[in-house]
């Protein structure tokens, strides 16, 4: 800690009494608040459409190597669901509301869902990965833009990036490329 940090500790106990009602959002908190939970509401969405690409994939896939693609989708997808719920729980704490209206889920995502033909595995992949390789950039950007505004959502986005990363390295290994 540097030598000139000094804290004002009672202007900061006067200033949290006065706004009980924002739970853990403080007048320290760094960022626009609404702003942070707009970008955690498309996070949902995009994770609850990759929930139900990958969900969709694992159960029509067929061919020869069915068995495994559809284990590795199933694994991922079960992966992006609990990514939405943690997204959606960190807007509810912001005090926001979880945007999980269907009618609304696509056009707020950042990815796509795809149906590629029950038997192309390859492009099944190629879509998965395709779309993995988009949340690694913006979640890339989101840890960035944040910074030091709101370390909890950084966190957030960080440990749900990392495993964003595993799933492109998975579907790199299953693709042969
Ligand atoms: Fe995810
Ligand atoms: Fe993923």
């Amino acid at each position: 800690m540097s030598d000139n940090f000094v804290l004002d500790v009672s202007r900061i106990r006067d200033q949290v009494r006065q706004k009980m009602n924002e739970g853990p959002v403080t007048e320290t908190y760094g960022h626009d608040v609404q702003r942070v939970i707009d970008v955690l509401n498309e996070v949902v969405a995009t994770e609850v459409v990759c929930w139900l690409r990958y969900t969709r994939h694992a159960i029509v896939a067929a061919g020869i190597d069915r068995a495994q693609v559809a284990a590795e989708f199933t694994e991922h997808a079960k992966e992006e669901m609990n990514h939405a719920l943690r997204a959606a729980e960190r807007v509810n704490q912001l005090g926001g509301a979880p945007a999980l209206d269907p009618s609304k889920l696509a056009e707020r995502s950042h990815t796509d869902y795809t149906t590629p033909p029950d038997d192309d595995l390859d492009q099944m992949l190629r879509d998965n990965l395709e779309a993995e390789r988009i949340v690694i950039a913006i979640y890339q950007e989101i840890v960035r833009w944040l910074g030091d505004g709101d370390p909890t959502t950084r966190r957030l986005i960080e440990s749900i990036l990392e495993e964003e990363e595993d799933h492109a390295d998975d579907l790199v290994d299953l693709l042969g490329i």
